[in-house]
């Protein structure tokens, strides 16, 4: 596995697997890499020749009291992940490197970027798409993969993508979860017992919810006061539980067309996000 530290070292190499006609899939990461990530990369392989993990914390993304400065780092651990989960490259550039001095050129995605965490973090989104777009550019991505824990910046990245005429397909992968439903975040680390056992609430109250869909008759209002409920009284602080049209993150009138139920709540001083797909209600007849 070659660990490309620089642009110009990256465009070598990406020159090379381009020139022996192998696709490349890029999974553009913040490291603290953990099997999610992992099966990014696996989704990578299926889909090109060649995979390119970026790790990267993107500081334009975190906000002036986010958590930047303490984010977990652990780049020669990420890197032995990697390589035994058969990564091809791993790119890992300095902050200056990607935003050099006199940098002034940013990607601003207009609605889908506007609610739900655009709302809770400004500027959030515009920092995802500035690095996400140098990301496929460096690396001529054929391929970028994404987790869909992140619902909104995976419909940012493709709208990004349909808009600016970039050419990589963009893959969405399912949430990887572990055993007891937490879905799977670099960020869960900061949980603390009590809160790794409270924020159960999510996944569960989530699963409940795209059950009830079908079971139920209550409207989308009811169902999403239900889960905020059940949130703050398993401990947790609501920041928003939204049922959404699936790719335009609009909020949801009724349940006759396909949705995503969208949930960020704080767990102590842990932001955690985690969504699930919802059905079209059937009416009967
Ligand atoms: O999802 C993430 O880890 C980041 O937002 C991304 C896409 C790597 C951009 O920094």
């Amino acid at each position: 596995m070659q660990v490309l530290e620089t642009p110009e070292e990256l465009r070598q190499w990406q020159l090379a697997q381009h020139g022996a006609g192998r696709r490349i899939a890029v999974v553009p990461t913040m490291g603290a890499l953990h099997d999610g990530h992992l099966q990014l990369t696996d989704l990578g392989r299926q889909h090109a020749d060649v995979v390119l993990v970026t790790i990267f914390v993107n500081p334009l993304q975190f906000g002036p009291n986010e958590d930047f400065g303490r984010y977990p780092r652990q780049f020669p651990t990420d890197c032995a992940l990697c390589e035994v989960r058969g990564v091809d490259a791993v790119y890992h550039p300095e902050p200056a490197a990607m935003y050099p001095a006199g940098f002034q050129t940013h990607v601003e995605v207009e609605q889908v970027a506007q609610r739900w965490c655009g709302a809770s973090r400004p500027g959030h989104f515009r920092g995802v798409a500035t690095v996400v777009l140098k990301l496929l550019n460096q690396t001529a991505a054929d391929v970028a993969v994404f987790g869909e824990k992140d619902w909104q910046q995976l419909q940012v990245i493709r709208q990004m993508c349909r808009d600016l005429d970039h050419p990589a397909q963009v893959v969405g992968a399912p949430i990887v979860r572990e055993a007891d439903g937490l879905a799977m975040s670099s960020r869960n680390v900061y949980l603390s017992v009590q809160s790794r056992q409270q924020c159960l609430v999510i996944s569960r109250g989530l699963q409940q919810l795209q059950q009830q869909v079908q079971a139920s008759q209550r409207s989308v209002a009811e169902l999403q006061a239900q889960l905020t409920a059940a949130i703050d009284a398993a401990g947790g602080q609501t920041e928003y539980v939204a049922l959404v049209q699936a790719e335009t993150l609009e909020p949801l009138a009724d349940f006759s067309v396909a949705g995503r139920a969208l949930v960020a709540a704080r767990f102590g001083a842990t932001r955690l996000i985690d969504n699930w797909a919802l059905p079209v209600r059937e009416v009967a007849t």
